[in-house]
């Protein structure tokens, strides 16, 4: 087993309370280490309660929000007003209710017609924030889908292999098997840019894919989640009984 904290929670409110208690404690740590907080928020249903709660007291007045800085792990290529849509998501369930300035949220550009000028662009962006970071995001949130995917990272995808280079950072996401079908999402090697990556899991559909990231035999294109092992930080899982049914046995 790989090198990683496991904790379990009792179902999902229980986990994303863990995940905002952990937050604030990472987030105070590194503002008064480095006086900012660089953090890459995950798509998807799950981080939804995470982000209201860190809307709200008690978390809120616990972050210095003027020294947080966000991007997104991955995004549907959808307009940002889209249901669909990661950045709505966020604004809806927290960037609205926190005085994070315009300047450090960095939604990925979906207006465009090319999604691969996109990826590029938000390559910039992502280059230009991990400056500010001393190279590594501070906190990076990600989900896991049954099939073992994370942020947009689908098993066999042909984006995977752009992941090798060591140099991609962001890649456009075609014909994704969880719709919409177009995505931008960080590469690997961006997401293991990373001082703490926290994994936010929640269901029994999922209780395959984490004992295989987490247990199971490596296999990084059938299980890309398998490929997020940040070589300067460290994975947390945050796992409800549900998911955690296979790891424990
Ligand atoms: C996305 C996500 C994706 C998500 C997982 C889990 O944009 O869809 O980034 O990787 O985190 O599919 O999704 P749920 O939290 O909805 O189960």
């Amino acid at each position: 087993m790989r090198q990683e904290q496991v904790r379990v929670l009792a179902d999902r409110a229980a986990l994303q309370q863990a995940a905002a208690e952990l937050i604030v404690q990472v987030a105070q740590a590194r503002d008064a280490v480095a006086g900012n907080f660089t953090l890459v928020l995950a798509g998807g249903s799950t981080p939804a309660g995470l982000y209201r709660l860190l809307a709200q007291e008690p978390f809120r007045r616990q972050i210095a929000w003027e020294r947080v800085w966000v991007v997104w792990g991955d995004e549907r290529y959808v307009a940002p007003d889209d249901a669909e849509s990661n950045y709505r998501l966020a604004r809806e369930t927290f960037l609205d209710s926190v005085p994070i300035p315009l300047g450090q949220v960095f939604p990925v550009p979906t207006h465009g017609a090319d999604p691969s000028e996109a990826a590029q662009a938000y390559s910039h962006t992502v280059r230009r924030v991990l400056d500010t970071s001393g190279g590594l995001f501070d906190m990076v949130l990600l989900g896991l889908g049954p099939d073992g995917h994370t942020a947009s990272l689908f098993p066999h995808h042909p984006a995977l292999d752009l992941d090798d280079d060591q140099e991609t950072l962001v890649v456009a996401v075609a014909d994704a098997p969880k719709p919409p079908p177009w995505r931008i999402s960080l590469t690997a090697h961006a997401l293991n840019r990373a001082r703490q990556v926290l994994f936010l899991v929640s269901g029994a559909e999922k209780a395959d894919a984490v004992y295989e990231v987490v247990a199971g035999q490596p296999d990084p294109h059938q299980w890309p989640g398998q490929r997020v092992h940040p070589p300067e930080g460290s994975v947390t899982w945050l796992v409800d009984e549900a998911a955690a049914r296979r790891l424990k046995g």
